[in-house]
């Protein structure tokens, strides 16, 4: 079944629709630990029944094509990385975070079941991310499954995701500086992790790591500076989360600084940046060049 996702290029949101289903049937598939208690298997079945648009997964499994690696081998590396991404959401919700009753127009985690069955399906997520790519990748190559653990370690924690929501809830500043910093690890990093994801995968050139790196980097930045402009502009309908919420926290971001309409031009310049690396990958690139678009127009 393709569900309803409107904006973009019409084709282009036919085509992470499909892939979204393909990725939801083989996450429901793969990750499933028998020996989980059953209110746990129920409450991670619960957050990942809920959709998400699967950005991240589609970026590993998109970059990874860019180095001719099948949906097959890179799928694992995808799931990994979506696995550690709903974790960071079932935190970022909790009372002591961001406090949040909605998600992806569901009741969120905590709400729906308690605190510590969301706190415990969080740290469940997590640490099965790691099962996920060793048990997946150890036979293919030690070097590469050793690159993508480690990365997505790195991503993940105090220098990375962890770190940006440290800052996110205690600022160091409210300066340019800092919302930069602060965007870059809270959402960048596992961005970046996956499109570096599809390089390492490929056991790619030096100069396409880096490559990958500085793409991930640009299209982290648009897509906080998107979802800061959706929590003012945006339809909670669509969004699937309560809007207006950042000032209420006082979250400070680069909406507070700028205000949207420069906001929204330095998230122009950014995709543009984040275009210019695609180039030298021909055709392979379209999907890549029109998400980077949908990271900007999309409505939740
Ligand atoms: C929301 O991420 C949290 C941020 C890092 C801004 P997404 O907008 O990717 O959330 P889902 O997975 O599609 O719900
Ligand atoms: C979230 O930023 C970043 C994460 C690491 C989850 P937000 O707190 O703005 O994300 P939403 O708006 O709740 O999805
Ligand atoms: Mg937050
Ligand atoms: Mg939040
Ligand atoms: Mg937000």
């Amino acid at each position: 079944m393709i569900k309803k996702l409107k904006n973009s290029n019409p084709n282009f949101i036919e085509y992470l629709n499909i892939f979204t289903n393909k990725f939801e049937s083989f996450y429901n598939q793969k990750y499933f630990i028998d020996s989980s208690p059953n209110i746990l298997k129920e409450s991670i079945q619960y957050i990942n029944s809920t959709g998400g648009k699967r950005i991240r997964p589609f970026l590993v499994c998109e970059c990874a094509k860019l180095f001719d690696i099948k949906f097959e081998i890179s799928i694992y590396a995808a799931i990994a990385i979506e696995m550690v991404h709903t974790y960071s959401l079932i935190h970022d919700d909790l009372p002591a975070m961001d406090n949040d009753d909605l998600r992806r127009g569901n009741e969120t985690l905590h709400k729906k079941y308690n605190e510590a069955i969301a706190i415990l399906s969080g740290d469940a997520l997590l640490t099965d991310s790691f099962i996920m790519l060793s048990d997946n990748y150890k036979n293919l190559d030690l070097n590469i499954c050793l690159e993508l653990i480690s990365l997505l370690s790195k991503s993940a924690g105090s220098g990375g995701m962890v770190g940006g929501q440290i800052l996110d809830l205690f600022p160091e500043n409210n300066n340019e500086k800092s919302v930069n910093t602060m965007n870059e690890m809270k959402t960048g990093a596992l961005i970046q992790c996956a499109t570096s994801f599809g390089a390492i995968l490929g056991n790619a050139p030096k100069k396409d790591h880096k490559n990958m790196y500085e793409y991930g980097s640009s299209i982290g930045k648009v897509f906080q500076i998107k979802d800061d402009l959706l929590d003012i502009q945006g339809d909670e309908k669509i969004v699937g989360k309560r809007i207006n919420k950042d000032k209420d926290n006082g979250k400070f971001s680069f909406i507070d600084l700028y205000g949207e309409e420069k906001t929204k031009k330095l998230a122009i310049e950014y995709v543009s940046q984040a275009k210019d690396i695609l180039v030298s990958y021909g055709t392979k690139n379209n999907y890549l060049i029109l998400l980077t678009d949908y990271i900007l127009d999309r409505k939740k």
